[in-house]
């Protein structure tokens, strides 16, 4: 893939993050499924999705359960343009809210939500403290932390990467319990997500 292309994924701007984000949209379908079938959510529910990227989890996750109030925060406006055009109806009917923000620094009072989730940003997130002391303040009392990850291009057939498992240290000091790494083989890499319950 060209390099100025993947250099987008972190945080998308301009014509090629805007290409970047239609190849998200494209191909992460079935990494983004899986993630969506790892969460706890129930009726009534509010979720944040902090870099929804083209905003194809927060599709997937109003077709698992409609009546959620999900919260989706982002760096890139090239990306809150896409996900708010693909999730347009939701934002109609006031159940979507998405905003411009750092994961490290989130614009939400302490435990506003019941689930927070993350695909693929543990790479580009600039402090893993910072990220999950965040997630742990804005989480309620037994909120769940869904964090996954996939490396997008080539076959790692290793063990859990380093991040993930240096987020989930991190989350178990801040006295997150119930803490599991769970992975799925798929193409062109295997998808790992980590699953949390915050105190
Ligand atoms: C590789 S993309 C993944 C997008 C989407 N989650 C997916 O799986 O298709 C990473 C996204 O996270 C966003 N991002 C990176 N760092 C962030 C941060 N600190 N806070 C919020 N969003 C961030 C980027 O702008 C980008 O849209």
């Amino acid at each position: 893939m060209n390099k100025s292309i993947t250099s987008q994924f972190g945080h998308p701007r301009g014509v090629l993050g805007s290409l970047a984000g239609m190849l998200m949209a494209k191909r992460n379908h079935e990494r983004t499924q899986f993630v969506i079938d790892q969460m706890a959510v129930t009726e009534g529910d509010t979720v944040l999705e902090v870099g929804f990227g083209p905003g194809l989890g927060i599709q997937k996750l109003f077709v698992r359960e409609p009546n959620l109030s999900i919260t989706g925060l982002e760096l890139s406006k090239v990306m809150l343009r896409q996900a708010s055009r693909r999730n347009r109806a939701q934002i109609i009917a006031g159940n979507l809210d998405l905003q411009i923000g750092d994961g490290c620094e989130m614009p939400f009072k302490d435990a506003t939500f019941d689930l927070v989730y993350s695909v693929n940003t543990l790479h580009h997130v600039a402090s893993l403290e910072k990220f999950a002391a965040e997630i742990n303040r804005i989480l309620r009392p037994n909120g769940m932390a869904v964090l996954a990850h996939q490396h997008p291009m080539k076959w790692v057939d290793a063990p859990v990467p380093g991040k993930m498992k240096k987020i989930k240290t991190v989350l178990e000091t801040q006295g997150f319990y119930n803490s599991e790494i769970i992975q799925k083989a798929m193409k062109p890499s295997p998808t790992y997500v980590l699953k949390a319950l915050n105190k």
